[in-house]
């Protein structure tokens, strides 16, 4: 597949994402207008959904249909998006600037963000359990799973208390795959479990590729902290230095961390060996996560 071509389909994937994302704010008498602004300010702004895009591919590469695949893909948007209004805050990174916006509290103010960030969490769980599907327990376990203290969160506080330390590249990468990884495991997974039963070993093909492909995403992201502009990241770059945050860069160098970005891109492609050609667009969007520049 070309670049055109990829480039084609990731807009149509975001497409079809973002308008399950829209109809979650359409048509309603909300009790409170200044929460459901931020909530809409955290999610729908901007991203890449790099998350839903997953959900879909590693969903279509076990024969779902696009239908199925929607209320997983939005249920990891808004996961995702709040990690990020929280990530932001003060008492965290205490960033300014978002998908090229003011992050949530910087628009709002740091109680409506922190309960917008809630509140996109609540209401990702309402979108996965409104689905009608087989394995949803299973679903939604593993989005939770993935979400909380095994997961996204953990890696959060691994993350606040590595700041200023010097981590081995073992620290590094259980930090990473847990903030980063975690969710993107999941969003693999929800898309394999649409199509499959648990115990289905292609399951197990999509999570050593989803385990690789994470942590190659937050090498990158650390990388483009480093290469990047703040115009074109939509985020502030330098972030990560000026907060004396241990990172790939800082340990490997930045010619050492793109090489190991690269080297687990191509572990998770390997691993999708036993899907055969089904599972090309996977592999497709795993070299995109490392040649993005933002
Ligand atoms: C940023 O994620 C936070 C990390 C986990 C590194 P993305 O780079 O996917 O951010 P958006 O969704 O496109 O804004
Ligand atoms: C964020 O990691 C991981 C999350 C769970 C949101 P970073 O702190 O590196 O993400 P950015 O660089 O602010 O997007
Ligand atoms: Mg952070
Ligand atoms: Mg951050
Ligand atoms: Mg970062």
């Amino acid at each position: 597949m070309n670049a055109d071509m990829l480039a084609a389909r990731l807009a149509a994937d975001r497409a079809r994402v973002d308008a399950c994302l829209e109809a979650l704010f359409e048509t309603r008498q909300a009790p409170a207008p200044r929460l459901e602004a931020a909530m809409r300010h955290g999610v729908l702004v901007g991203g890449k959904r790099l998350r839903p895009v997953l959900v879909y591919a590693a969903g279509r590469a076990l024969g779902a249909a696009d239908e199925a695949l929607d209320a997983p893909a939005a249920a990891l948007e808004l996961i995702h998006a709040y990690s990020l209004v929280h990530d932001d805050l003060p008492a965290m990174d205490d960033d300014d600037l978002r998908r090229g916006q003011p992050t949530v509290h910087r628009a709002y103010d740091e109680a409506t963000a922190i309960l917008a960030g809630d509140a996109l969490q609540a209401l990702a769980f309402e979108v996965l359990a409104g689905t009608a599907h087989p394995r949803l327990p299973a679903m939604v376990a593993a989005l939770a799973r993935a979400a909380g203290r095994d997961g996204m969160v953990a890696g959060q506080v691994l993350d606040l208390a590595a700041v200023g330390g010097h981590p081995d590249v073992a620290a590094l990468a259980t930090m990473h795959g847990h903030k980063t990884g975690a969710l993107i495991r999941a969003a693999v997974r929800l898309g394999g479990l649409v199509a499959v039963a648990e115990d289905d070993p292609r399951l197990a093909a999509l999570e050593g590729y989803a385990a690789a492909i994470g942590l190659a995403f937050q090498v990158h992201d650390d990388v483009l902290d480093v290469t990047g502009d703040t115009a074109t990241l939509g985020k502030a770059s330098g972030a990560d230095a000026a907060r004396d945050k241990p990172t790939y860069p800082t340990l490997l160098g930045l010619e050492g961390a793109r090489a190991k970005a690269r080297e687990l891109v191509e572990e998770g492609v390997a691993a999708l060996a036993p899907l055969g050609a089904s599972a090309a667009p996977l592999a497709e969007l795993a070299r995109y996560m490392i040649e993005r520049d933002h």
